[in-house]
């Protein structure tokens, strides 16, 4: 079963039409009030489930629904979850480039999750080839999977990424040119891969009907990121004392998404029918910051003594980055919910609790 809720009150599931207009009716009022999509009674699969993102959706499901998460254990956030050993979830320790341990993952399933992906500019610099083929090979062996299967595949979710839009990307939209990069930079070698599997998940609507649906999320950040990410980095740095290392002079503008509203993208990717056969931009672009000004709240959130160093990073870096998410609120009713400051304030509680100082 699926519904809807806006403001902590159950709607039934009303219908494509009527609750289009709902949505549009109630686009001011959204931000107080975000659309928080619930799913019951299915069993669904994530891979990559126990990495930052994937753990968070599994939270969100997990009371309600078999959660399957399979993943290799490259990242794990699901260990420190609060719902780890949860009766509802299994946890299956597997590859996504081995396919016959994907297909029988997905046994029974009926909504998938695709998270599984090497990500973090980092982690693609120091093995670019284990990312292309991770990203790539492993999307294919998932889409496959979910042809092949045997029970019906109601929805699959596949996970794309903003580097597709390049360097320069001001309020993009969905049918904007992507941008491929130059040969030779590990950051667009993740994005190329990226693309690849959003060009393949398309393509597996389009030629076999599968309802696959691509998210193309904007800078996630929020409790439970042990992976790479700016405010991941900088609030532990803040926390232990140590500098925050700034990449070059720092005037590099993102625009934040809370995980919590990524979560309700994906569910409401997973829930509207609308969403079939299209691509979504995931993120907030009322939380918009240089790196420089980020370092700077971070330390006056975190009360740290720690200095700002600037470091010289001499690879391929996006400048500016914020999404339009017209496309995902005319069709999927998404509105971000959670501002920067707020997201901090709530990121700096959690780990301020964890980090060893
Ligand atoms: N966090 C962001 O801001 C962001 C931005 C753009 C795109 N994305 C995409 O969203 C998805 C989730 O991102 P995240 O931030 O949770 O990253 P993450 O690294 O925390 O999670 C990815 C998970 O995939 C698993 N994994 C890696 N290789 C695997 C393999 N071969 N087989 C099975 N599992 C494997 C890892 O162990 C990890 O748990 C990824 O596809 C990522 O590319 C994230």
């Amino acid at each position: 079963m699926i519904r809807v809720t806006r403001g902590g009150i159950d709607r039934p599931w009303i219908g494509r039409l009527s609750y289009s207009g709902y949505a549009r009716r109630h686009a001011r009022s959204s931000q107080q009030n975000p659309v928080r999509p619930v799913i019951s009674d299915h069993r669904i699969l994530l891979t990559g489930g126990a990495g930052f993102i994937g753990s968070a959706l599994a939270a969100r499901l997990v009371d309600r629904n078999k959660v399957v998460v399979f993943d290799s254990g490259h990242r794990d956030s699901l260990r420190d979850s609060p719902i780890a050993g949860h009766s509802n979830l299994a946890v299956i320790k597997g590859d996504v480039l081995d396919a016959s341990a994907v297909r029988s993952a997905m046994r029974g399933c009926d909504l998938v999750v695709h998270l599984a992906a090497i990500a973090g500019v980092d982690t693609v610099l120091q093995m670019p080839v284990t990312t292309m083929q991770v990203n790539i090979i492993g999307t294919y062996n998932v889409l496959e999977a979910a042809r092949e299967s045997e029970h019906e595949i109601n929805r699959l979710v596949d996970f794309s990424t903003s580097e597709v839009f390049g360097s320069y990307a001001y309020k993009v939209r969905e049918a904007d040119l992507t941008s491929l990069g130059a040969v030779g930079e590990a950051r667009w070698t993740y994005a190329v891969s990226k693309l690849a599997t959003e060009h393949m998940a398309h393509n597996y609507h389009r030629q076999f009907g599968l309802p696959a649906v691509s998210i193309r999320p904007f800078n996630i950040y929020g409790p439970g990121q042990v992976g790479e990410g700016a405010i991941h980095r900088f609030i532990v740095q803040a926390l232990r004392g140590e500098d925050l290392t700034i990449h070059n002079d720092g005037s590099q503008i993102r625009a934040w998404c809370y995980v919590d509203d990524m979560i309700n993208g994906i569910l409401c990717c997973l829930t509207r029918p609308e969403a079939v056969g299209h691509a979504f931009n995931i993120g907030n672009p009322r939380s918009v910051v240089t790196i420089y000004n980020l370092a700077r709240d971070i330390v006056r959130l975190t009360g740290s003594r720690s200095v700002l160093r600037h470091v010289h990073w001499d690879n391929a870096d996006v400048e500016l980055r914020i999404p339009n998410i017209e496309k995902a609120r005319q069709l999927l009713g998404y509105e971000p919910a959670v501002d920067l400051d707020e997201g901090l304030a709530k990121t700096i509680e959690w780990y301020r609790s964890r980090v060893v100082v």
